[in-house]
């Protein structure tokens, strides 16, 4: 299989586009917006883009409800403009993913308008319907009684969203089509035509909503596998350098399905929680409530991380990545409970990882959760993790400037941090991302893959200590100082957040410190 070489030093930046930059003062970001943006983006070392979904839509779950796979919603442009952002981007070195929602539509797109007419027509099994309106099998969501068709349909998340048809694996109705049925072959050579017709205007991939979730009843996964490799010798066929992101979160599933990258995040499996997540994850090892090792009250345990993360990391190493985000559009964002130098090791870290990373827009600057907003667009408690770019300190935080509303408010606190002030301020959140990912760049043995060592992770243990090549890292998230044991070699300090020390193989880390060692090798 193809693998497209850009992933290798790839540093992502997702951009939630309704909240990123307005150009036109109507209060709400737009692609234009993420053009004139891209310098800063390229300065911070990230190299590629994924932007959530940007189509035609009601908005019923910020733009995962689609009506229009093939045009960019009017409030953030043009295909046109999508043409240039690709054009601009590609000028500054810099690949764009789209966010593709395969899964399912809006309520409003016209292939549905069509499904839900009772007279028999192209679109008829299109969406998976059951054969008549009185019809609740168990362990499906079922819209009932919406239409005069003589069936219930299966939504795949709001209400809004029915789920298009891609076959059932297993089959125990008649409603239930085979995935090789010409309808369900259709809703994927739909899927892929839309596919094309972005990678052909020049964008370099997909992020993949809820990529497991296409074929129904498969316990084994086998159906979805099958129709994921399809997609992936396709792609290596005719678009050798595009590449796809699942949202999957079993990198083992992901990569085995032909994915180049599947995320590690909050859900499918404990390693991204009882890393990073500040609030006391509910998960239970033996008894115990795990708490996160990313936190400076030092109660976390990196073992329960490292048992998940390696097992993974050897099934798909040399095959494809995992992404490690600072924080996404649906989790409350890393800043919370966590002071600026906190999230300086959060960042750093994903930087030296094996995985390729993810900064969430802002998150290199730590704005904040907005508590207790209003519901937007289907966000509910996401809402406060997508309010506007802090640019600067000035009106609407640089963001827009509109006399008008904006999409949602900016933070107004005092001490809410911005983009211009961070610039100049020595050390500062923005200027540690930058550093690190300009490390990362400049060694290929920082890179997605290749060599990752665990030197010492014991049990409810501090420091965290890891090698990559040349280079040993060692982190200590904990408000207190901690020391272990290392292989003697003939290390310099490369970098550091806080204080180190390594006397021949003793290493005392201070508090909330990082170090990158490299080797000397005479
Ligand atoms: C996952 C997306 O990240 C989330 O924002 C969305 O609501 C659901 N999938 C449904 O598409």
């Amino acid at each position: 299989m193809n693998m497209p070489t850009w992933l290798k030093n790839a540093v992502f930046y997702e951009i939630y586009p309704q909240s990123f930059y307005d150009t036109n003062g109507d209060g709400i970001g737009d692609l234009q917006g993420i053009i004139e943006k891209l310098d800063y983006i390229k300065s911070l070392g990230c190299n590629a883009i994924w932007i959530n979904p940007c189509f035609e839509s009601p908005f019923m779950d910020a733009g995962y409800d689609v009506s229009d796979y093939c045009k960019i919603a009017p409030r953030y442009g043009t295909n046109e403009d999508a043409k240039k952002l690709f054009d601009e981007a590609h000028k500054r070195g810099i690949h764009i993913l789209l966010d593709l929602v395969p899964g399912h539509t809006s309520d409003k797109h016209k292939w549905f308008e069509q499904s839900k007419q009772p007279e028999p027509n192209e679109f008829s099994d299109r969406y998976v319907w059951t054969g008549n309106a009185f019809d609740y099998p168990e362990g499906f969501r079922m819209m009932s009684g919406m239409s005069d068709r003589d069936g219930n349909y299966i939504v795949n998340f709001f209400n809004s969203q029915p789920a298009l048809n891609y076959g059932f694996e297993q089959r125990d109705y008649a409603w239930q089509l085979a995935p090789d049925h010409p309808a369900c072959r259709a809703t994927l050579e739909a899927m892929k035509q839309v596919m094309r017709f972005w990678m052909d205007m020049g964008c370099d991939g997909f992020r993949v909503d809820m990529a497991s979730s296409l074929i129904k009843n498969d316990p084994k996964k086998t159906g979805i596998k099958r129709l994921w490799q399809e997609v992936r010798s396709e792609l290596d066929r005719d678009y050798p350098d595009a590449a796809i992101l699942s949202e999957w979160s079993c990198a083992e599933d992901a990569i085995d399905a032909g994915f180049h990258m599947d995320f590690y995040i909050h859900f499918g499996s404990v390693g991204y929680n009882v890393l990073f997540q500040t609030e006391n994850y509910d998960y239970v090892d033996r008894g115990k409530t795990v708490k996160c090792f990313f936190q400076e009250n030092g109660e976390g345990d990196i073992t329960v991380f490292l048992d998940e993360f390696l097992r993974k990391y050897r099934y798909i190493n040399g095959r494809g990545y995992m992404c490690m985000p600072t924080g996404n559009h649906d989790m409350i964002r890393y800043s919370r409970r966590r002071s600026e130098e906190e999230m300086k090791l959060v960042a750093s870290f994903i930087m030296l990882m094996p995985t390729i990373p993810v900064v969430y827009y802002g998150d290199e600057i730590g704005m904040k959760y907005a508590e207790g907003l209003h519901s937007k667009e289907g966000g509910f408690f996401r809402t406060g993790s997508r309010t506007p770019m802090q640019w600067t300190d000035g009106e609407n935080k640089g963001f827009s400037t509109t006399k008008g509303d904006l999409y949602l408010p900016v933070d107004g606190r005092k001490d809410a941090p911005n983009v211009s002030e961070q610039e100049k301020r020595e050390g500062s959140l923005l200027q540690t991302v930058r550093a690190f990912a300009k490390l990362r760049d400049e060694e290929p043995d920082l890179q997605a893959g290749g060599e990752f060592e665990v030197v010492y992770g014991e049990k409810e243990k501090y420091p965290f200590v890891f090698r990559r090549g040349k280079f040993l890292v060692a982190v200590n998230p904990r408000g207190t100082d901690a020391a272990c044991n290392v292989p003697k070699r003939n290390y310099r300090v490369c970098k550091m957040i806080g204080s180190a020390e390594l006397n021949g193989s003793k290493l005392n880390i201070g508090k909330l410190s990082l170090v990158v060692f490299e080797e000397e090798i005479k």
